[in-house]
């Protein structure tokens, strides 16, 4: 293997971060073994909103893509994304849907499992890793990378220990709003380097067009590993090109020794598939603009197309800079949480609700409230009893994981499904998310009674 390796997030976050994670099984499909042949460390492949949109929009069971892309790739290691108790969706999980989540994955083939916790709260993380770890698989621990007065060096730094200590098998510095700056990036990497001999990898987003010069830092420093996406599925807010940064490393003691022309055959393809996403409307230029902004106002590329959106639909759009100053200071209200999935919807949602209601928190969404009361986890930073007052008033904070609070609910998932579930992955797809799921299940189920009668 050389020294840097690359993971390629084309089938993730390449397509998650530019067209709303819409390619099908059947686009991935042909040009797998292409992609398998080209030299990469790792394909990311699975989670994050991958399975979410199988569901919901294309009518896919993500389990069987999963199978199919493994049936696909016979060199390559297969990765995934998990949000630790929240897997792929939105909330907490209790133990038992992890461990059967995990496990599923695991056999369907997924080698390494990438989980983060969008808190950097080390108890939601735990039951993941002691699946990840008693399953045999890669069990790669992620900080969820955000500046703030709370997140300094040391702090990330204890959060790596508790990760080594679990029994991660490699770190990931995980830039999701693509901020790190390069000569902060490098001093990070150094400083971590001097404390774990695990293997780092990088993970950004070109949204504020810093990410290369990062990137190229991170690898001064010693990284390990870097996350890049083929050219058609790169830049904007995606990751940086993988042809470009390995054509940049060319003979040098960092050169990822991929297969140049493999590179170019699936930059071929994906140019194709692209165009038509470009031609139907899905492929929205907006996406590939950098946005410097993004360094000031720390807010990912996926949050600032929802909130643009939603002041859309609100006819608020004049609006939309009073809501970009607003984030921030809603954020600091709440402990400065790193803006992810789920803390970015939420933090997003506050922020045009005390703009466009003219008084701050006078609306106020469950989930915000619940995140007071701990629900989620700890933030990095104490709330103020003044702001927990004002969105909870008297109610208690909880002190426990959250998901202790949790009682197990496989078996009584099980049945409210019944027999529309074919599989323990179909209660598992329940689980996470029920309407689409059983909306997908009867789907399925008319289209065989269709295909029987033909
Ligand atoms: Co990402």
């Amino acid at each position: 293997m050389p020294n840097l390796k690359i993971t390629e997030t084309s089938l993730r976050d390449g397509h998650q971060s530019l067209i709303a994670t819409r390619l099908t099984t059947d686009e991935i499909l042909p040009i797998l073994s292409e992609m398998d042949k080209a030299g990469f460390y790792s394909m990311e492949v699975w989670g994050g909103a991958t399975f979410d949109t199988c569901l919901r929009f294309l009518n896919e069971d993500p389990w069987e893509r999963l199978r199919k892309i493994r049936a696909n790739v016979k060199n390559t290691k297969l990765q995934m994304l998990s949000r630790g108790q929240n897997l792929l969706g939105y909330k907490n999980y209790p133990d038992d849907i992890v461990e059967k989540f995990l496990k599923n994955a695991i056999y369907e083939g997924i080698d390494i499992i990438r989980i983060f916790d969008a808190l950097n709260d080390f108890r939601n993380l735990r039951k993941s890793i002691e699946v990840v770890k008693e399953e045999g698989a890669h069990c790669q621990c992620a900080i969820s990378y955000t500046t703030s007065p709370a997140h300094t060096t040391e702090y990330y730094l204890q959060l790596i220990k508790n990760f080594e200590n679990a029994g991660a098998d490699t770190i990931c510095i995980k830039d999701m709003s693509g901020i790190l700056l390069p000569y902060e990036a490098y001093d990070l990497v150094k400083a971590i380097k001097k404390i774990t001999k695990l293997p780092l990898e990088f993970h950004t987003h070109c949204t504020s067009g810093i990410a290369q010069m990062t990137m190229l830092k991170t690898i001064e420093a010693g990284i390990d590993i870097v996350d890049t996406s083929i050219s058609p599925l790169s830049s904007g807010t995606s990751q940086p090109a993988t042809e470009s940064l390995a054509l940049s490393l060319k003979e040098t003691q960092w050169d990822p020794e991929l297969d140049l022309s493999s590179l170019n055959n699936i930059a071929d393809y994906f140019k194709k598939v692209m165009k038509n996403y470009q031609d139907n409307g899905t492929y929205n230029m907006k996406v590939l603009m950098t946005e410097p902004k993004t360094l000031q106002y720390q807010i990912p590329g996926g949050m600032l197309s929802n909130m643009i959106f939603q002041m859309k639909a609100l006819n608020a759009n004049d609006k939309f800079e009073d809501v970009l100053k607003e984030v921030p200071k809603v954020r600091e209200d709440l402990g400065f949480p790193p803006l992810v999935t789920p803390m970015s919807q939420m933090i997003g949602a506050q922020a045009v609700f005390n703009v466009i209601s003219g008084e701050r928190y006078k609306i106020i969404p469950t989930e915000i409230k619940n995140y007071v009361k701990g629900l989620y986890g700890k933030s990095a930073a104490p709330i103020s009893d003044e702001i927990k007052n004002i969105i909870i008033g008297d109610e208690k904070v909880i002190t426990v994981r959250p998901a202790d609070l949790l009682n197990d609910e496989f078996e009584q998932l099980k049945d409210e499904v019944g027999d529309l579930a074919q599989s323990e992955q179909d209660v598992l797809s329940y689980a996470l998310f029920p309407q689409v799921s059983k909306d997908f299940f009867e789907k399925r189920k008319a289209m065989s009674v269709n295909v029987v009668q033909i």
